[in-house]
């Protein structure tokens, strides 16, 4: 097979020949792959690609932009907290969620078309598990908050409820995800209400702006980031889908936070009572130097801030109450009317810049050797899901306790944060709580009372191990009836097959 002439003037006018440069040694299957690849590609789009990966590079590489004296944080008025508004508004807002659940008008979308590089396995995140008495995958949790969810709106306003949910994968997540989802049979979900859709791939660029070769036959691509979204939504008419179902809030997250509350009534309720468009969930900063993301205003624009953006004073800068001015760290739990999503999917989204991540891609050598690098080679370009937020016309943030909602797996067991490890503690040191907010004690293998040390810092794993399946308990509710006064050997499970014994169904 000879390389369509047509291909090869779209790379050389690009000047990305170098793509081709073993198109001599590929056999008759790697040479139709790779011409299936490179079809895709426009000639200018590729060129433009290459050359803003490189100069965004070039651009990075000088010292950040500081943007202290433009920032802003959010106005007290459009700050809800999980910890400091009055109870009565928490009740209000979390009757507001569950009505709107409970009338089907909203939906999860899950961003799970990450690589998961910093883990290092070769499947998507949401097939891990962290280690749970269970063995419980992140796909399996979230399945089961649905269901619970479902049913807590359902008995609450009478009606039989659905939260869709949305599933951005990428060309490294689709077919396992699909896979696992049906070995799984969807974890009791019905299968039309798991919608998995497709973003994006872009060509990944060497620093002398050339598109890598991963193979001598394939590209280097990688997904376009999570703010591929917005054009994925666009792409694979999400929207529409949405749309015919009657949703008109979504709540948008991350496949790794294992203590994440999908569809959370009361953050859905106040962003809904507030009438907002976009909000976004927020934790307050452990240390004024923890690199995270702070939610704040520039120039009176909603963004998120990176630590490298500001300098460490206006890091360290604090109220009158001693609390950081700039708290509100970004955990990547967003709100979005349907309405705003639309106007962005529609005309918006290509005003959204590209951030450059730089990473090791590995690659073939000019002679043909196959490299895996040790430091960083290659440009991977991507727009981030927030990047949405200077378009809001109402932004709103709310405010959680980061032991209760946040803790991300990142990283593998060999560094210390975002762990696998850190991860399993904190699910279990919440269950622990909640066993101990119902009424149980705990006791050993060898019958002796474990000391209730709750209260303290959290430090390694809980002294009782206990875990509580989400189907019986969304956020800490309705385990009176299971544990209070109950002296509960650790470690121990609290399943539905328990729930269904204790019933004697
Ligand atoms: P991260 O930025 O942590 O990236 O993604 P990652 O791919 O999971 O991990 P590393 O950086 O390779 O180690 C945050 C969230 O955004 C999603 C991820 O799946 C995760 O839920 N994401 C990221 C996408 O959906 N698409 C992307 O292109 C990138």
């Amino acid at each position: 097979m000879e390389c369509e002439p047509e291909i090869r003037r779209r790379l050389q006018e690009a000047g990305q020949e170098q793509l081709l440069r073993f198109w001599d040694e590929l056999g008759p299957g790697e040479r139709g792959s790779l011409l299936g690849e490179l079809k895709l590609l426009d000639g200018r789009e590729l060129r433009e690609h290459c050359r803003r990966a490189q100069d965004a590079y070039v651009r990075e590489s000088s010292s950040p932009q500081r943007l202290d004296d433009r920032m802003r944080p959010v106005p007290p008025e459009f700050l809800g907290s999980a910890m400091k508004s009055p109870p009565e508004e928490l009740t209000t807002w979390e009757e507001e969620g569950y009505h709107q659940i409970s009338q089907n008008k909203v939906a999860v979308l899950l961003l799970a078309g990450g690589q998961g590089t910093r883990l290092g396995v070769t499947y998507p995140k949401g097939m891990y598990h962290v280690g749970l008495p269970s063995g419980k995958t992140l796909y399996q949790i979230q399945a089961e908050r649905i269901l619970r969810l479902q049913q807590l709106a359902g008995e609450k306003y009478s009606t039989r409820c659905t939260v869709p949910w949305y599933i951005m994968t990428s060309e490294f997540t689709l077919n396992p995800t699909q896979k696992f989802f049906e070995e799984h049979n969807f974890f009791g979900i019905g299968r039309a209400d798991v919608i998995m859709f497709e973003q994006r791939m872009l060509p990944a660029v060497g620093f002398d702006g050339k598109a890598i070769l991963e193979r001598k036959g394939k590209v280097a691509m990688a997904p376009d980031g999570n703010g591929g979204l917005y054009k994925a939504l666009a792409d694979n008419h999400i929207l529409e889908d949405m749309e015919a179902r009657g949703i008109s809030y979504i709540h948008v997250y991350c496949v790794d936070n294992i203590l994440v509350k999908m569809a959370d009534p009361v953050f859905v309720g106040f962003c809904v009572s507030k009438g907002a468009d976009c909000g976004a969930k927020v934790v307050e900063k452990s240390y004024p130097s923890e690199p995270v993301g702070v939610v704040c205003q520039v120039d009176g624009i909603y963004q998120v801030v990176e630590y490298s953006e500001i300098s460490p004073d206006t890091a360290e800068r604090r109220n009158d109450d001693g609390s950081l001015t700039y708290n509100a760290g970004n955990i990547c739990n967003h709100f979005f009317s349907l309405d705003f999503l639309k106007s962005v999917a529609g005309t918006l989204e290509p005003g959204l810049g590209y951030h450059v991540a730089i990473k090791k891609v590995p690659h073939v050598d000019e002679e043909g050797n196959l490299v895996k690098p040790v430091r960083p080679n290659g440009i991977k370009m991507e727009k981030f899901v927030f990047d949405v937020f200077q378009f809001t016309k109402n932004f709103v943030a709310f405010e959680v306790a980061r032991e209760e909602e946040f803790s991300p797996l990142k990283n593998a067991d060999t560094v210390d944060k975002d762990t696998p490890t850190t991860a399993r503690r904190s699910l279990l040191w919440q269950h622990y709580r909640w066993a101990l907010k119902a009424g149980a004690t705990f006791t050993d293998a060898n019958g002796c009372a474990i000391v209730d040390v709750s209260g303290f810092p959290e430090v390694g794993d809980p002294p009782a191990v206990c875990e509580i399946s989400p189907l019986i308990s969304y956020f800490g509710e309705g385990l009176d009836e299971h544990l209070n006064k109950k002296d509960i050997s650790s470690p121990f499970m609290l399943e539905i097959q328990r729930v269904l014994e204790e019933m004697k169904i």
